[in-house]
């Protein structure tokens, strides 16, 4: 699984929580991220280059745990790699969208995304086929940063959410698709502004279904008699930093973080050359 940071863990937090049995290999693009406002041939090259670190590591399916790279890159990794090696993408815009499809009562729906998410259009998209649904986007760019600096509740998280959400609140929407894997983070203040009558749907449970399903389609499940499962956790970026947001966002499987080049082609990357690059295998939790 992989995401420009700490926002992926959302996904992986559903995924171990549904298949408890499976190892999970996260690689957090902290060296790179935000992907939301790079270009979208960026954000593509930056997402192949992981996905093939990922894929050289012998992973058995791979989780785009990020909207605005499953936007940019769905169609080419599943030609890459699922045409190519076999192995199953899946991805994190398809559930939150059908999920909202689902729940909304009066058709209209909010999404909140990346910049790179909502110009993608890949949410209307996504909805086009619905009969009824009417979608409102707003980008929210200083969410993410907000994440990634570990402020999600507060005076400044409040404000950055109220100015955001007054248009998605005027559109009357009944449904808010927190479209950009970081956004559950912010869920106190997202939800306080946008009050109890809306629901909030985030990808990451429908997105844990649909690995539950890649794995069973393929036989690909791992038996709860094999040794516990051992999660390891890389960042591009600095480790200690992504360790600590990563134990309080995820939990106590994050033991440590190593760090990682993800190969050649990443923009941005930095690894200085007496870092080892790494696996550290790290030990999962129950
Ligand atoms: N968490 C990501 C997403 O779902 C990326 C956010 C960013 O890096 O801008 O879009």
């Amino acid at each position: 699984m992989f995401d420009s940071g700490v926002g992926g863990l959302t996904v992986a937090r559903s995924v171990l929580d549904q298949l408890p049995h499976e190892q999970v290999l996260y690689i957090g693009d902290t060296a790179n991220g935000p992907y939301g406002p790079r270009d979208i041939a960026e954000v593509r090259s930056l997402a192949l280059s992981i996905m093939d670190e990922l894929v050289d590591c012998g992973v058995k399916l791979l989780v785009i745990a990020c909207n605005t790279a499953s936007a940019a890159v769905l169609h080419d990794a599943r030609e890459r790699y699922t045409l190519g090696r076999g192995v199953p993408v899946i991805e994190v815009i398809h559930p939150a969208a059908r999920t909202a499809a689902r729940v909304t009562r009066n058709g209209r729906v909010g999404l909140i995304a990346t910049r790179g998410t909502v110009d993608s259009r890949a949410y209307d998209d996504a909805l086009q086929a619905v009969p009824g649904v009417e979608l409102f986007s707003q980008a929210c760019p200083r969410f993410v940063a907000l994440a990634e600096r570990g402020v999600t509740t507060g005076p400044e998280a409040l404000d950055v959410a109220e100015s955001y959400l007054a248009p998605v609140k005027a559109a009357d929407v009944d449904t808010l698709i927190l479209g950009c894997t970081h956004y559950p983070l912010l869920v106190g203040p997202i939800s306080y502004v946008m009050g109890e009558d809306v629901t909030l749907v985030t990808s990451s449970d429908e997105t844990a279904k649909d690995v539950y399903r890649a794995l069973a389609r393929k036989n690909l499940l791992r038996g709860s008699d094999g040794p516990e499962p051992r999660h390891e956790f890389r960042s591009t970026g600095d480790p200690d930093a992504f360790s600590v947001l990563a134990r309080r966002f995820l939990g106590p499987e994050v033991i440590a973080v190593g760090r990682t080049s993800s190969g050649p082609g990443v923009v941005g990357a930095h690894v200085p050359p007496d870092t080892p690059s790494l696996p550290i295998a790290l030990q999962g939790s129950a």
